[in-house]
């Protein structure tokens, strides 16, 4: 049994009521809500007593000491080591820092390939830095029909001059699941680089860094349970040779030369609550394998939340849906749009009647969005579930999506 109130205790934003009702959090791939445990430990750090790294006195030695502890969750929450983990204001953040240094060794003979799927951290932050150093841009497109990338130019769009390849795990609107094995298999045989885009990945399932067999990896702990920071996973061999743009006095070891400037050191001493809660979930013998077994659990009740999801949405009419065929592997991301409703409009309905809490928009995957053409329409409506969300909120949900497309749209049809 899914441990759900056990669960759902440990989330203080879960008691929040709004216009008489109990909040519904369903914007996790937004933002998730923050366990209490991270909480405390954020709290404990600013009154303990804060410090910079590198001092001779107790609270220094205690920040370096979270650094080291939050190093080493990451790297069992995404099987590296701690030394390859870096943290920074955000993902789009690292990802600009390290194309901007990547890219110093990039020339007009050489290409950098992104794809049409990905939110446009992971393609922009790529092409502005190829654009400056005149180096092309190839987009590996989606396929407007099944909403999976189209990898039968593959070999053409990767070739001998690609420097890098940068792609994501998991989309954060439509929840595809990246099946990145081809990609990482032709970028190794041209000797590219792999960039992935972990963020809306990481809090659904199990990450392997060197199974996937990627240079680097990009992910944010508000997305699952933490604060708001950022953390690059970057391959040693590789990490010691980006050039990163720095200041002379601070450290060119990695991975502390990409942490530049001070760095949000009450966030870094919540790290490891972040992923001892996700662990608490699992059995095992370590971290790693308790990490894993939680996210089978984790899997298996999201996805249990998005299938009666899904299959309750495509039998209303008004509705479309946006999603791979049923054998593609999904996050439980669901995007959808009603005929004739304005998303923001909806959403906004859905808050103050139904204190739901659910975002519209194109949520920064706005090659996708073009290409579907949804930006005409305001953009999707995107409900994503997290492992504290309940049978009974999913049923809220539905029936309020059927209260309103009885009420409203039948009612515009009439008059
Ligand atoms: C898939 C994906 N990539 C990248 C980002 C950007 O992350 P950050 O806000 O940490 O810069 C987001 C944020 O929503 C995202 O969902």
């Amino acid at each position: 049994m899914f441990p759900i109130e056990e669960i759902r205790q440990q989330f203080p934003a879960l008691s929040r009521h709004y216009n008489g009702k109990q909040v519904v959090y369903l914007d996790g791939p937004g933002g998730s809500q923050v366990v209490e445990s991270v909480i405390d430990a954020m709290v404990s750090y600013m009154s303990k007593g804060g410090a910079n790294l590198h001092g001779e006195f107790p609270t220094s030695k205690e920040t370096e000491m979270h650094f080291e502890n939050a190093r080493k969750a990451i790297a069992d929450l995404v099987g590296a080591k701690p030394n390859e983990v870096a943290f920074g204001q955000n993902s789009t953040s690292l990802m600009f820092s390290i194309s901007r240094s990547l890219s110093k060794t990039w020339t007009s003979q050489d290409n950098i390939v992104v794809t049409e799927i990905d939110h446009r951290a992971n393609v922009d932050s790529w092409s502005t830095a190829a654009q400056d150093s005149d180096t092309e841009i190839r987009y590996i497109p989606v396929n407007t029909e099944t909403l999976t990338l189209d990898l039968s130019q593959l070999h053409q769009l990767i070739d001998e001059n690609t420097k890098l390849v940068a792609v994501s795990l998991a989309s954060n609107v439509i929840g595809t699941i990246v099946d990145v094995t081809a990609i990482v298999k032709r970028a190794r045989e041209v000797g590219a680089l792999i960039a992935v885009d972990a963020v809306h990945a990481v809090p659904h399932f199990f990450i392997d860094r060197d199974q996937i067999d990627v240079d680097i990896l990009l992910c944010s702990a508000y997305k699952f349970f933490g604060p708001h920071i950022g953390i690059a996973v970057i391959k040693e061999d590789v990490f010691k040779h980006i050039p990163v743009y720095k200041v002379k006095p601070a450290p060119s070891y990695f991975p502390d030369k990409l942490e530049t400037g001070t760095q949000n050191h009450e966030a870094i001493s919540s790290i490891e609550a972040v992923v001892n809660f996700i662990a608490s979930l699992g059995i095992g013998s370590n971290r790693r394998e308790r990490i894993h077994n939680a996210f089978q659990i984790i899997e298996e009740h999201e996805n249990n939340l998005a299938c009666k999801f899904r299959h309750e949405l495509a039998s209303i009419p008004e509705v479309t849906l946006y999603q791979a065929p049923d054998h593609v592997t999904k996050t439980p991301t669901i995007a959808f749009t009603i005929n004739g409703v304005k998303s923001n409009d909806f959403c906004k309905w859905f808050a103050e009647k139904h204190a739901i809490f659910i975002a519209s928009g194109d949520f920064y995957a706005s090659t996708l969005a073009d290409k579907l053409g949804i930006n005409e329409t305001g953009g999707w409506i995107r409900a994503g579930f997290a492992p504290y969300n309940t049978e009974n909120e999913t049923d809220r949900l539905i029936q309020a999506i059927k209260n309103y497309v009885a009420s409203n749209i039948k009612k515009e049809i009439k008059s």
